[in-house]
């Protein structure tokens, strides 16, 4: 088997560098460990920056995000009893961002590739790379017990940050920053309309809350929980009795509860592996970073990511120029870092940390009053979260 660019994973990152690689004639095969069943179970964020949504539709594939997806021009941020609203719009000059999940970006990814008759190899087992220090790379793996070997120009490292790529490179040539918080996320899915129009971000004495949605049906609920919680220790009334207890008094009244049909527990962690290019192979996504959801930056980080490197081997077959293929790691980098820190400190500004003490909490308090009193501050915010330019 031989393709240009052998792709490992088929998650958002995998399938959009795919797309983007198609529409510049550039061949590829997505190589997935999972059925395409089980990665479009994962429940994930799904706030779109335009730079996500203009690759997506550059890559042909977001017609129904348009259709479906809610453009959304602010956020509210909740502490001391009431909201206050971050208009988009106003602080950025118009810019905004896409509510649409990424379980349907990823529907639409996989839907276009099938369309396009492009090879996407599921339930690949024992993947391995091999030779991306020279000038003939490939992918190893086995499916229904018989072994393959993919012959290829480049390797794209897609395969989030439990995958084999990024563990394939040299430990001496890899350097890893990490910071893993003290506490989890506590997630439900329920089919309830939204709270309210535009998310809410609630900084509690009890904890942090997040209160963001699917569709005007859909809603996704977050509540901050120990790091040794259990989703079995939350039925859905204790779950809809803590959420009301960290909203103002209107949200809590407001809130429409029901059955959960997800409920789950994610750790958080700020994650990044420099650099992402080890000869010929590439990270792109989760692969070489991992922020806390608390800014909404996972999926976009991993967009731009792949925006760079589609372009780049672009340039390659059509140019023969491989200046952005040895410019990719220094410019996703320098977007990763950006992101990485307001990940950082939007986590840090909004949620409890017991460590922290009395001081802590009047530290967050006077940023939050700063925050919402402050033009410049709010701008701050209001650019870092519809999106820094790629
Ligand atoms: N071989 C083949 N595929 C693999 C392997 C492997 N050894 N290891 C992992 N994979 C697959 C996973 O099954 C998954 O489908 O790679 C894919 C990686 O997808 P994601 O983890 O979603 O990562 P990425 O595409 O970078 O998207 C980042 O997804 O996890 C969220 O919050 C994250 O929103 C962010 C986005
Ligand atoms: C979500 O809708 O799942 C979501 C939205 C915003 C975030 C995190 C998660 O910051």
């Amino acid at each position: 088997m031989r393709t240009q660019v052998a792709i490992v994973g088929a998650g958002p990152a995998g399938l959009l560098l795919g797309a983007l690689l198609a529409k510049a004639g550039v061949e590829s095969v997505v190589l997935e460990r999972r059925s395409a069943e089980y990665v479009l179970g994962r429940i994930r964020a799904g706030v779109l920056e335009q730079v996500t949504v203009d690759l997506l539709d550059a890559a042909g594939a977001g017609a129904r995000m348009h259709v479906e997806g809610l453009p959304h021009a602010g956020i509210e941020l909740c502490f001391g009893g009431s909201r206050h609203r971050i208009d988009f719009h106003d602080l950025t000059g118009g810019k905004q961002v896409m509510v649409y999940g990424q379980t349907e970006v990823t529907r639409d990814l996989m839907d276009l590739r099938e369309s396009q008759g492009l090879a996407t190899i599921y339930e690949a087992e024992d993947v391995s790379v091999h030779g991306f220090d020279g000038s003939r790379p490939s992918v190893r793996f086995t499916q229904d017990g018989r072994p393959y070997e993919l012959e290829c120009d480049f390797i794209a490292g897609c395969d989030g940050y439990h995958g084999v790529s990024r563990q394939s490179v040299p430990h001496s040539a890899l350097r890893k920053y990490e910071r893993i918080y003290p506490f989890g996320w506590l997630g439900v899915l329920s089919e309830t309309p939204p709270v309210s129009h535009e998310l809410i971000y609630s900084n509690h004495e009890r904890g942090f809350a997040l209160c963001s949605m699917r569709s005007a049906t859909r809603s996704r609920y977050y509540v901050q929980c120990a790091l040794d919680d259990k989703v079995e220790h939350w039925s859905d009334a204790a779950f809809w009795a803590e959420l009301r207890a960290r909203l103002d008094d209107a949200a809590a009244d407001a809130l429409v509860t029901g059955p959960s049909i997800e409920k789950s527990i994610a750790p958080l962690r700020s994650f990044v592996a420099e650099p992402m290019r080890f000869g010929r192979l590439f990270l792109a996504g989760d692969a070489a970073h991992i922020v806390p959801p608390t800014g909404a930056k996972g999926l976009n980080l991993a967009a731009g990511d792949v925006g760079l490197l589609a372009r780049a081997f672009e340039e390659h077959y059509r140019d023969r120029s491989d200046a952005a293929i040895d410019d990719y790691s220094a410019r996703c980098l320098r977007r990763v870092w950006r992101a990485e820190r307001f990940s950082w400190w939007f986590t840090s500004l909004m949620h409890k940390f017991p460590e922290t003490g009395a001081f802590g909490q009047k530290m967050q308090a006077a940023e939050l009053d700063y925050l919402v009193h402050s033009r410049a501050a709010a701008t701050a915010l209001a650019e870092n979260y519809v999106g820094l330019p790629l």
